[in-house]
């Protein structure tokens, strides 16, 4: 069964309490559990994970060199400055999405630039919890002919 790894960057663990007006009330575990729900009903394998540490993402993106089949990442303030992450995307050479629950481009300049945006396949920026799930949807659609093949 194809695996899906979901990555989620520093302070995303405050989902719900933190600065609601921008990030919404949404829980990361609602996010995760709507996720593996849509995952596990379509025949793909989930696994989350929630970091502060820059570190442990990439740890857990090497250890997904060797089963990964797709990844979605939301990498938080990482995104804008994070070289180190950047080339641990760059080394997977799978589909990975990036996804922003607020619209980066429209806050402070500062969020503007994603050092990541340009090794990954695409970006989801500004769309809340629904960007995780047009995310998976994508990259659902997209390796669905690679896991039915796997089974044949
Ligand atoms: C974020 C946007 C980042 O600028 C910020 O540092 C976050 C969350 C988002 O999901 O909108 O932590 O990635």
């Amino acid at each position: 069964m194809a695996t899906i790894l979901v990555l989620h960057g520093p302070n995303l663990n405050l989902l719900g309490r933190r600065e609601p007006e921008v990030y919404g009330t949404t829980t990361l575990e609602e996010i995760n559990t709507d996720l593996r729900k849509a995952a596990e009903a379509a025949g793909f394998e989930l696994e989350t994970l929630q970091s502060n540490h820059e570190g442990d993402l990439i740890d857990t993106l090497h250890r997904g060199l060797g089963y990964a089949a797709g990844v979605i990442i939301n990498p938080g303030a990482l995104t804008h400055y994070s070289i180190a992450l950047r080339d641990a995307l760059a080394a997977l050479r799978l589909p990975i999405v990036e996804v922003h629950l607020s619209n980066i481009y429209a806050r402070e300049p500062f969020r503007h630039q994603s050092v990541t945006a340009p090794v990954v396949t695409g970006q989801i920026s500004g769309l809340g919890p629904a960007g995780y799930r047009l995310a998976l949807r994508y990259l659902m659609d997209r390796l669905r002919p690679a896991s039915v093949a796997e089974e044949e």
